[in-house]
């Protein structure tokens, strides 16, 4: 993939902006990855800016530098030999990004002692103990309680939300941004739950109040930073292949992809030395680290994270994504578990964040095919999703440095 430069009266709708525009005292007002929209030309006439630079795609310009051995392909990649066309396409944007600076991070085992024998859990028995799950913020419950109500206001809304004020104040910062993209300013809750709909904002705010709950728990054998960078990406890139795919519900999609892996956190904080283990042993046998939590404890984390989830009486849809999205085959075809499996794969290709999976995880194709996002797509929404996840983890978690 290359650039080019493009005048304001040649770009095209759609096309990818490669390097960020910035005014001239040096603040961004596109970010790099941000696909044109006319509302853009705009924005860069009232700023004087005549050009842009846009990405074009390598055939295009007659060059192909990665080459590709799909048989014997070694690397994050492997659990996906031999590669479909779509994990070549993954593969190239994977190895431009390194070569652009943007590194991996691998989870805390690489820095630590393995030990050499596993220690057998007692998981049923810690699962089955109430003070052993985390618990639900109480807003967050209150949301769930107001929206069960049909004749729920956007007043009622705001007025939950309110009782915190740096999650009113991070809300609304998060509304005004480009995430969204509203033409005017918006600078009352009530306005935005009616703006965005009740269930939208109700959305966001629960998810930034798990955010603060992933915070609390104490990190060993992961860092909760990048625990958090990859649920939040996995949330943010889902809502963004549910555009490109047209479906509906995108925040109940952000939502499902945030806390997709939330019984891995558990396992995190109950069994940190298995789970060291585990993830060395699962690089070791080049295999998915859910399979081997299945055999060594008997449950996976997605199944793990689907008890939490019920408990916490969140929606059906979120429990059935949380257990099946490494498997979302299982799931009937939910596209809801459809988009967070492929978000989950695309996120570990981004490399942004960790969950203690050092591997890309296998993309189900067929599960890929039904999301039916064309082929030519698939740059535009890496783009746009590594650029949304950047914004959404400034935003959303409150003293992140938003780099992906
Ligand atoms: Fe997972
Ligand atoms: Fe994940």
């Amino acid at each position: 993939m290359g650039s080019a430069k493009r005048s304001l009266s040649e770009i095209e709708v759609g096309e990818v902006l490669a390097r960020p525009v910035r005014t001239f005292d040096g603040r961004i007002l596109l970010d790099k990855g941000t696909p044109f929209v006319p509302e853009h030309k705009r924005i860069l006439k009232m700023w004087g800016i005549e050009e842009v630079t846009v990405l074009v795609s390598g055939e295009k310009e007659g060059e192909d530098s990665i080459k590709i051995d799909k048989t014997d392909f070694p690397g994050r990649f492997i659990l996906n030999v031999p590669l479909s066309s779509v994990m070549e396409d993954l593969y190239r944007f994977s190895a431009e990004s390194y070569a652009g600076g943007c590194s991996i991070i691998m989870p805390k085992e690489m820095t630590q002692v393995i030990q050499n024998v596993f220690e057998p859990v007692e998981l049923e028995k810690v699962l089955c103990s109430l003070e052993a799950l985390p618990s639900l913020p109480r807003l967050v419950q209150e949301l769930s309680g107001a929206l069960s109500d049909p004749l729920c206001s956007p007043k009622r809304i705001a007025a939950i939300i309110e009782k915190d004020p740096s999650l009113t104040m991070r809300i609304l910062r998060l509304v005004n941004s480009a995430f969204y993209n509203f033409p005017s300013r918006i600078d009352h809750l009530e306005r935005a739950a009616t703006i965005l709909g009740i269930r939208q904002i109700s959305v966001v705010a629960q998810s930034a109040l798990l955010l603060d709950t992933f915070n609390s728990i104490p990190q060993e054998a992961i860092d909760m930073d990048q625990f958090i960078r990859h649920s939040i990406a996995v949330g943010v890139t889902g809502r963004t292949i549910a555009g490109f795919a047209k479906l509906s519900n995108s925040e109940l999609i952000y939502l499902a992809g945030l806390l997709h892996d939330i019984g891995r956190l558990f396992l995190f904080v109950h069994f940190p030395k298995q789970m060291i283990w585990l993830m060395n042993q699962a690089f070791q046998e080049k295999m998915e680290l859910f399979q081997l939590e299945k055999r060594m404890l008997g449950l996976d984390h997605g199944e793990i994270g689907a008890r939490i989830i019920a408990e916490w009486n969140l929606p059906l849809a979120l429990e059935k994504s949380a257990s099946f999205h490494h498997h979302p085959e299982k799931n009937e075809w939910d596209p809801i578990c459809n988009v967070v499996h492929a978000a989950d794969v695309l996120v570990h290709v981004m490399a942004c964040g960790c969950s203690g999976e050092r591997l890309v995880p296998r993309l189900n194709m067929p599960v890929w095919d039904k999301l039916r996002i064309p082929e030519d797509c698939l740059p535009a929404l890496m783009m746009e999703a590594r650029s949304m996840c950047t914004l959404f983890c400034s935003i959303i978690n409150d003293g992140a440095d938003g780099n992906v």
